[in-house]
């Protein structure tokens, strides 16, 4: 408990006295803006379309829903949207959030038959009064909005679900099955941070299983005083440590984008040592300086960085060796 003396010291800093330490000293990282960054090296297409409307002064939420939907067309990217690898059932299942400047949201998960996730979880946040709708509701939802429903199954998932049935071993391979996500993120010539996270989850998973990525606070974070955090990979590790909302936390505390990102990927590893080998997750951060990083648990993780200076992939440090 502070006492009263130890109250009536306490400044800037809030409730703690004047004299701790506990958090990092502020070390402001800042870059040009505008900027747009996303998971994977995979992925520069979306971050060139993200870039198209940035240049010309557009609104960093309509640039990252521009940009994750090139992946969620794609049906080659088969951890995103159209393409993307099924249930163990066969049948494709997704998640998707997005955040605005304000902080304010929309989430979509257990989504089937609809193309893009990420419009429907921006109709969520825009058009109707909760955060996330998900499974029958949210297609009911996504059709009374006007988007139409089809088939997301194509026939090369079909056939790699086929192969994965020979065996039914759930073991989701790190850079592979898990190489999933696309979490964007971008600030705009006005200084607006918005983020997009979208994902066809885990191949082989469980009948309603959820991942991190339409979880505000795990796949997605944004606070807009501070900015933006999204995660990859194991969803189960993200949601266990809320891990983008914990990027964002250690940025409030002073952290680089990139030491923020370390410290969420240590997180994990505390958590679980025993499995450190098993499992990949990345984070990417974006601040409101137009600062941004990156950090995975294992080697092979890259992100894709747009800012009027290339399209550039840049590999994240990693924790193992
Ligand atoms: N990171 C995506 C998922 O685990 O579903």
């Amino acid at each position: 408990m502070i006492n009263r003396k130890q109250f009536l010291r306490t400044g800037a800093l809030g409730l703690l006295p004047l004299g701790w330490k506990s958090f990092a000293s502020p070390k402001t990282v800042t870059g040009p803006k505008p900027v747009v960054i996303a998971t994977w090296h995979t992925v520069k297409k979306a971050t060139e379309a993200a870039w198209q409307v940035l240049k010309d002064g557009g609104y960093a939420l309509d640039a990252v829903e521009v940009g994750v939907k090139v992946e969620e067309a794609d049906p080659n990217n088969m951890t995103v949207g159209y393409g993307g690898r099924p249930d163990r059932n066969g049948n494709v299942t997704l998640d998707a959030c997005i955040m605005d400047e304000r902080g304010e949201c929309g989430s979509v998960a257990f989504l089937q038959n609809i193309k893009h996730p990420i419009s429907v979880a921006r109709k969520v946040m825009e058009e109707s009064p909760h955060a996330m709708i998900v499974g029958e509701g949210a297609k009911k939802f996504a059709v009374s909005q006007g988007f139409e429903t089809e088939n997301l199954l194509t026939p090369e998932a079909e056939k790699a679900w086929k192969e994965w049935l020979k065996t039914s071993e759930y073991k989701p391979v790190i850079n592979i099955e898990t190489h999933d996500t696309i979490g964007m993120l971008a600030l705009d010539a006005d200084g607006r941070i918005s983020g997009a996270c979208t994902t066809s989850g885990a191949a082989w998973k469980m009948e309603g299983r959820v991942g991190d990525s339409p979880i505000i606070g795990s796949g997605l974070f944004i606070d807009p005083k501070v900015g933006a955090a999204c995660a990859t990979g194991l969803g189960e590790e993200v949601i266990k440590t809320a891990g983008s909302h914990l990027v964002v936390e250690m940025m409030r505390q002073g952290h680089s984008p990139e030491e923020a990102c370390k410290i969420a990927t240590e997180r994990i590893i505390e958590r679980t040592p025993s499995n450190k080998e098993g499992i990949q997750v990345g984070y990417i951060a974006l601040n409101n300086e137009g600062g941004y990083g990156g950090y995975s648990i294992q080697g092979g993780f890259s992100y894709v960085v747009n800012n009027g200076q290339g399209n550039n992939v840049a590999p994240a440090k990693h924790l193992m060796e």
